[in-house]
């Protein structure tokens, strides 16, 4: 059952059937042999543990040189990002958003003890658009909080199928991964935890 509270975090356990999870796992590994997995690099210099890459007409990107950005192309290839399949837009139809699409969906690949330090989405220029999470393959544990860094946190298993919205105050949350839970699951070839994010970047 979803669970939904009031700061706007809604969880979805178990969303996506087995099935579905496979054929969006191809459809990921598809979208990255036209946009290659690279490892981003925040603005303060450091490598982060996740691979990372992108679809739709724009994508989340990170280097050293240019910060924290939204753009239409992949940094290394410079090619246009492939599109966002079809069953993830009427995901974020049902749970997100009926009239607006996303226009990006970030692809984050945790292998090897990849995390993800806690942070806020806020690159996005309407916050009224919710961000909508997949998790796919190993179980990760999550952590929320909230609008200050400071706020006390909670832990959350997200498991392969799993989905959850960060809408209306949570929008804002502080969120992370604190690791992932190796062998976990059989869904991705080569092991790990594929996440996807939908946003809406630019305006409606
Ligand atoms: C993110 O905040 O971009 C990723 C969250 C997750 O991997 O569940
Ligand atoms: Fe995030």
């Amino acid at each position: 059952m979803a669970m939904q509270n009031a700061s706007g975090f809604e969880f979805h356990p178990a969303r996506l059937g087995r099935e579905t999870q496979e054929a969006l796992v191809r459809q990921v590994f598809s979208a990255l042999e036209a946009a290659p997995l690279y490892r981003p690099v925040t603005p303060g210099g450091k490598a982060m543990s996740v691979q990372m890459s992108n679809m739709g007409p724009l994508g989340w990107v990170t280097d050293q040189a240019g910060g924290y950005r939204y753009q239409a192309t992949h940094p290394v290839s410079a090619e246009p990002w492939p599109v966002i399949p079809q069953v993830l837009l009427d995901l974020w139809a049902d749970l997100a958003d009926a009239k607006t699409p996303p226009d990006a969906c970030l692809v984050n690949l945790y292998r090897d003890g990849a995390r993800m330090s806690l942070h806020q989405d806020r690159d996005e220029a309407d916050m009224r658009f919710p961000v909508l999470s997949v998790s796919l393959g190993d179980t990760a544990v999550f952590r929320i909080g909230g609008a200050s860094r400071s706020d006390r946190t909670r832990s959350i298993k997200l498991a392969s199928g799993d989905v959850c919205l960060l809408a209306g105050d949570a929008r804002l949350f502080f969120h992370g991964v604190d690791r992932v839970l190796q062998g976990s699951s059989t869904l991705i070839p080569g092991g790990g935890r594929i996440n996807l994010t939908l946003r809406r970047a630019r305006p409606a």
